[in-house]
């Protein structure tokens, strides 16, 4: 395990006043899911894709062995290839393959928890989907934030600042997640350590937008901001403690130490000190955001007892896959703060086997016993 991943791992277990041994993800149960795949979407032929996944934990075999042009490949690394041809990024334990029909390839792979949602915190609506504003040339959101731009040609400016545009946005929409996060706990009795907390945390979204919108607009060389955010008419509250608990685990335990992971493994790779100084403040306030949402699951469980942490043990188990977009990506961005793509999502699995679920196992089997 990588430095980052144990202290973030300790961070959250201390704050939980859970020991550091004990932990047993093989506790979360296992799912099952089947998904289809097309040779079509491979380049060529079906040679590697070189992706640098330093963590390797799944699938990562190692030799690849060529499936014969037409044929689905069975070798675990060709597989993921043809998955990230196809734009799907699965997360497996184990995969087999099921069945050839003409070009494509059926798979059915089983795992022990995969996230759901972005990185981050965003505001999401009763489907679960992310609410985001439109950003537009609108000024008022430039802070201090300037990064050093000559030497970078006009592909990485166009490409580092629609990284950056986009976290804005993502951030944008985690300043009323947590609002929304404020009312549930307002709605269902919670101390008040936890709503002054929700109340920081908005604020410091806030924080982040501006200097992610700053970095955007340096890199494109124009203002960038956000339009209205269209709610719908109306914030949906959760029904009850276990709803607030699930979205909480969702949103929270997994989303914000995923960020907060990722935010500090791309800080270390990043040398634009602009970008550093947004980065580290996101590192530094994300870890609090996952820290305050293992801690309200804690208190939840607490309170609702039996039903509230059967909600978040769902949550866990019963995931599916990642939504990391595809994206162009060269080498020069990374000291601008972007990472490449499949490292990236290395770095989430990471943050899932050696964080989100060690804590999980613990908080869920320490509030059972
Ligand atoms: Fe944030
Ligand atoms: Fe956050």
């Amino acid at each position: 395990m990588d430095h980052a991943a144990r202290s973030l791992r300790v961070s959250l277990l201390g704050a939980l006043g859970l020991p550091l041994g004990g932990c047993c993800p093989s506790e979360l149960p296992t799912a099952t899911e089947t998904t289809t795949v097309s040779l079509d979407a491979l380049p060529g032929d079906t040679g590697d894709t070189g992706d640098a996944g330093d963590t390797g934990d799944t699938g990562d075999t190692g030799d690849t062995g060529d499936a014969a042009p037409g044929v689905c490949p069975t070798d675990a690394a060709e597989v993921a290839a043809l998955f990230e041809a196809n734009g799907v990024y699965a997360y497996w334990d184990d995969i087999e393959l099921v069945q050839q029909s003409g070009q494509d390839c059926t798979y059915s792979y089983s795992y022990t928890y995969n996230p759901c949602c972005g990185y981050g915190r965003p505001y999401l609506d009763e489907a679960g989907h992310p609410v985001e504003a439109e950003a537009g040339a609108i000024p008022g959101w430039a802070g201090q934030a300037r990064p050093i731009t000559h030497g970078l040609g006009a592909a990485a400016r166009a490409l580092a600042g629609a990284w950056w545009r986009n976290n804005a946005l993502a951030e944008h929409s985690s300043v009323a997640g947590f609002h929304r996060f404020a009312l549930d706990l307002l709605a269902h009795g919670a101390p008040p350590e936890l709503i002054e907390a929700a109340q920081r945390g908005a604020a410091q979204e806030l924080r982040h937008a501006v200097g992610c919108f700053s970095l955007a607009a340096g890199y494109l060389g124009a203002p960038v901001g956000p339009a209205a955010m269209d709610f719908g008419g109306r914030a949906v509250i959760a029904r009850d403690l276990a709803e607030l608990a699930a979205w909480t685990a969702r949103d929270g335990a997994i989303g914000e130490t995923i960020a907060a992971y990722l935010a500090e493994r791309a800080l270390a790779d990043t040398t634009d000190p602009a970008v550093r100084a947004v980065l580290a403040q996101i590192v530094r306030d994300e870890t609090e955001h996952a820290r305050l949402a293992w801690d309200t699951l804690r208190w939840a469980i607490e309170v609702g007892g039996a039903p509230v942490r059967d909600a978040v043990r769902a949550v866990f188990a019963g995931l599916s896959e990642p939504r990391l977009q595809e994206r162009e990506w060269i080498p020069e961005l990374a000291a601008h703060g972007v990472p490449a793509p499949g490292r990236e999502l290395a770095e989430a699995r990471t943050a899932i086997s050696e964080v989100v679920l060690p804590v999980a196992a613990a908080l869920l089997s320490a509030r059972a016993a």
